[in-house]
């Protein structure tokens, strides 16, 4: 079973006499452990995809499971406890508490969870900060720290609830060019070496480049999946493969082969795709 399925989801916003058709009849599924990157340009609904895969926002039509729990039709407020323990949130501008130092902020989400003691609260602290290479910097609030440092605290803090995934929203746009290949490294190494499940949103092919999935978005409907294979991206039409041949791992061969038709679109995508590659970071 996929950790995510949306079926048939569309959003849209009412703004004035207007309405946004922000995402339109998606339907995907994500396995867990995959390191998924969703690409497209401003406005095409990314974020969109991630406020709802993260319970912050709610579809206006369709299915949305996550780890088993339909959460189509329920408020934010009535998903408030289910998404702090299920869900990590990584942003674009960090999102600290400026007031707090490194240490607080990452302890401050298990705050809530009565389950853990102080002793437990610490010790999952600083073993994340430790995780992040921050752990000398404990003390330290955001603006003591580097930009890269500031984004390591979010990714432990993220982490530190132990969720089942990941969100993050254009993690790297604020960072220069190595601080965001430095961040990415890690957050695929997290990826491989505790299988969270890791999505997010960007404009960059440094950042495509490292993901293992890849959905491509524009105005609102999904236009491409992608399934990396042997450093190789073979992509399908959405339309023309089931969802759940993205979600698995199965060798792409198998995959081409269950689409039946989707092997007709594979070659020039992947093509395209390829040029993504040639800026992958390396390991
Ligand atoms: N709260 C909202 N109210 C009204 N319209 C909205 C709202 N949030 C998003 N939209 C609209 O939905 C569409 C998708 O927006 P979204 O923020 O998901 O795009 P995006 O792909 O994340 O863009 P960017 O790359 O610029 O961050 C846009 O047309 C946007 O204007
Ligand atoms: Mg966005």
């Amino acid at each position: 079973m996929a950790l995510v399925t949306l079926e048939h989801v569309s959003r849209r916003y009412r703004l004035g006499g207007q309405t946004v058709e922000a995402l339109r009849d998606v339907n995907l599924d994500i396995a867990e452990g995959v390191f998924l990157a969703i690409a497209g340009p401003s406005g095409s609904g990314k974020s969109t995809l991630l406020n709802l895969i993260g319970c912050i926002d709610t579809p206006s039509a369709g299915r949305l499971v996550i780890d088993g729990r339909e959460v189509s039709g329920q408020t934010p407020d009535q998903l408030a406890d289910y998404r702090a323990r299920t869900v990590g949130f990584i942003f674009q501008t960090f999102n600290l508490f400026p007031v707090l130092t490194a240490y607080e902020n990452v302890e401050y989400p298990l705050l809530q969870f009565p389950e853990v003691s102080r002793q437990q609260r610490r010790e999952r602290v600083m073993r994340f900060l430790d995780l992040v290479g921050l752990a000398r910097f404990a003390s330290h609030r955001p603006n003591q720290l580097s930009g890269g440092q500031r984004q390591r605290v979010a990714i432990a803090r993220a982490l530190a609830v132990k969720p089942r995934i990941v969100l993050a929203d254009e993690p790297t746009a604020n960072l220069d060019h190595d601080t965001g290949v430095e961040i990415l490294r890690l957050m695929k190494a997290l990826n491989t070496k505790y299988g969270t499940t890791f999505v997010f949103s960007t404009h960059d092919d440094r950042v495509i480049a490292a993901a293992d999935r890849l959905v491509r978005i524009e105005d609102g409907r999904l236009t491409a999946l992608g399934v990396r294979h042997d450093q190789r991206w073979v992509m399908v039409k959405p339309e023309l493969v089931a969802t759940t041949v993205f979600a698995h791992a199965l060798p792409v061969a198998a995959a081409v082969e269950d689409g039946g038709d989707a092997a007709e679109g594979v070659a020039d995508a992947a093509a395209a795709a390829c040029t993504a590659q040639e800026d992958e970071p390396r390991h």
